[in-house]
């Protein structure tokens, strides 16, 4: 059976708005493909992230203790989507993407958070198809796909239906040093290049489009070929 690793973006977890009958909708979507293919699943801090991070920053905290609190709230956002999956959920939240890939088993889906500070769940995401030989990553955020440019500020901007590793890899170099937020975590794009691993960058949103990606099918978003 496939693995796949999924990347959920935290303010695709929570919508903000009647948030446990979307997660529960999210778990059911999964938990259906759960014996089609052998899932794992990391969560993103989102909108509960960012809170923590700002206001420790107002405070003076540090990178690595803004990360730290980043990290911990997506823990609690991966408890949640656990719950949510019921018998095909796992108790355990993994603090180790090994055992992540070795909790997961067809029909149980794995859900973890992050590891340390220095990098985002997507690079966790890398870590875990890295060690478990995943066919690919799914990348769930809330953007359609990659633009050749900001699609808010450049009306001439155009998706991407399809890329290169090495593009992907010259977008997100460029702009993680700007701090600002990336297509993909690069110390994720580096993993994926290194060891071959298809990147799917879906709106997590479209439960259709999500199946399809976890699926190996075609896709309204980018694929990021790493072969
Ligand atoms: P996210 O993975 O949600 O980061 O982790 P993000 O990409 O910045 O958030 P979105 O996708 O745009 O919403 C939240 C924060 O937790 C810390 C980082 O500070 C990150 O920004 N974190 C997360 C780590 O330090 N290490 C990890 O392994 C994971």
């Amino acid at each position: 059976m496939e693995k796949v690793v999924v990347s959920i973006g935290g303010s695709v977890l929570i919508p903000e708005k009647d948030d446990a009958k979307y997660i529960k909708i999210l778990a059911d979507a999964l938990k259906d493909l759960s014996d089609k293919v052998q899932l794992m699943v990391v969560c993103g801090g989102g909108i509960i992230a960012r809170y923590y991070t700002n206001t420790g920053k107002e405070l003076g905290g540090t990178t690595y203790q803004l990360d730290e609190m980043g990290i911990a709230v997506t823990r609690i956002n991966a408890k949640l989507l656990s719950i949510a999956l019921g018998e095909a959920g796992i108790d355990e939240i993994p603090v180790d993407p090994k055992r992540c890939a070795d909790n997961s088993a067809p029909g149980k889906i794995s859900v973890m958070g992050g590891t340390e500070p220095g990098h985002t769940t997507d690079a966790v995401a890398a870590m875990i198809a890295k060690y478990c030989g995943a066919a690919r990553i799914v990348n769930a955020s809330n953007v359609d796909a990659v633009y050749t440019d900001d699609p808010r500020k450049n009306p001439d901007a155009k998706r991407l239906s399809r890329m290169t590793i090495k593009e992907l890899k010259e977008i997100v170099y460029d702009e993680h040093g700007a701090g600002k937020s990336s297509v993909f975590d690069p110390l994720g794009v580096k993993i994926a290049m290194e060891n071959k691993i298809d990147i799917l960058m879906v709106n997590g949103r479209d439960l259709d489009e999500l199946k399809n990606a976890i699926l190996g099918k075609d896709i309204k978003g980018t694929f990021v070929d790493s072969h």
